[in-house]
């Protein structure tokens, strides 16, 4: 049975992500610091329906000496890298923990993946590596020369370090550009949370640069579809050591109309404040996923309105709101 190690496995990708790897029998090996960049109960709610079919540490990667018992322990013959200080907004505040965490913490992962000979070394990336690109859908070859907050710079240079280790070491590494994530037990910092939370409180919602962005809003249950695809298809016996997917829906839309279907599935109408444009943000993302489709020969594109409404029906269940 193939062991995988997964960090950040109490966040939302991380908490999925190990959900259907049980499924398929691998063995999983977790670890998380469940810090509380948003409510810490959300991740331990999300590791107590894991828990027991997994091996948990909970764990900061950026200690190197405990993590390294680890990866002795239990030397995993795959690394999924997820955890990271993720958000765009809070990268303009706190720049300290990105920096921390997305490169010392990165750091220590891949180099420790390198020195217990793992077959596979997976990491999330971002679409916000796109940053200032205005030509659109977003492909793996266009420059990302340009990012456009912190954020997005330590994704940018994850993928160099880990194309660095895949040049010097022949360690097989693949960055995965996720687009906007969103699903059941979400992020409470992202869009689709918020605003479900504030039209059913009856609170303002903001909204940016006039609701005239876009965004390329992908299902969780596709991004893990994909994720166990990857790591089990690809033949990195082959001379692929390094490769990026985007990992989006293909359809992107504006953040008007997504409010207007949340509101129809809520019953609800939405109270808007419009603010300006951040300059962290990306006006519109949307992503070419050819070269994903190709490569795993699966298309799984879960329709908008069926990804809010089993949102919604979780969030209400969750939180008892009726
Ligand atoms: N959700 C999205 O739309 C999206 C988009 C692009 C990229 N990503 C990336 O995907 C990954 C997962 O994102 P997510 O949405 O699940 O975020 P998340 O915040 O829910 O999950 C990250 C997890 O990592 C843990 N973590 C953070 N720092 C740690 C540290 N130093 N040591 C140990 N654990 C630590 C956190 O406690 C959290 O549980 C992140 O790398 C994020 O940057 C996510």
């Amino acid at each position: 049975m193939k062991k995988i190690l997964i960090t950040g496995v109490a966040g939302f990708i991380g908490y999925h992500v190990a959900k259907k790897l049980i499924k398929k029998n691998f063995k999983i090996i977790g670890i998380d610091n469940l810090n509380n960049y948003y409510d810490p109960k959300l991740k331990k709610e999300r590791l107590h329906q894991i828990q027991k079919k997994i091996i948990f540490y909970k764990l900061n990667i950026l200690n190197y000496n405990l993590l390294e018992r680890i990866f002795k322990k239990h030397k995993p013959s795959i690394v999924i890298n997820l955890a990271a200080q993720a958000g765009v907004r809070y990268s303009l505040t706190n720049p300290k923990s990105y920096i921390s965490t997305n490169l010392t913490g990165f750091f220590n992962v891949i180099e420790l993946s390198k020195i217990y000979n793992v077959k596979h070394f997976i990491f999330a990336s971002s679409s916000s590596i796109y940053g200032l690109n205005k030509k659109l859908p977003f492909k793996e070859t266009m420059k990302t020369d340009n990012v456009a907050s912190i954020y997005g710079a330590t994704k940018k240079s994850n993928e160099l370090i880990a194309h660095s280790y895949s040049h010097i070491h022949n360690l097989p590494c693949t960055g995965l550009r996720y687009f906007t994530v969103y699903g059941p037990w979400g992020r409470p910092d992202m869009a689709l949370f918020k605003f479900t939370k504030q039209i059913i409180n009856q609170q303002k919602i903001t909204v940016f640069n006039k609701g005239l962005m876009s965004r390329d809003f992908t299902y969780i249950d596709d991004i893990t579809e994909y994720t166990y695809k990857i790591l089990n298809k690809i033949p990195y016996k082959s001379n692929i050591p390094f490769q990026i997917f985007n990992l989006g829906n293909k359809k992107p839309i504006k953040i008007l109309k997504f409010i207007k279907i949340l509101e129809n599935v809520l019953k609800k109408k939405a109270r808007i404040k419009y603010l300006n444009f951040q300059k962290t943000e990306i006006k519109n993302t949307s992503s070419n996923t050819n070269l994903l489709y190709k490569t795993l020969k699966i298309k799984k594109v879960t329709p908008i309105k069926i990804g809010i409404t089993n949102f919604v029906k979780w969030y209400k269940k969750y939180y008892k709101k009726i």
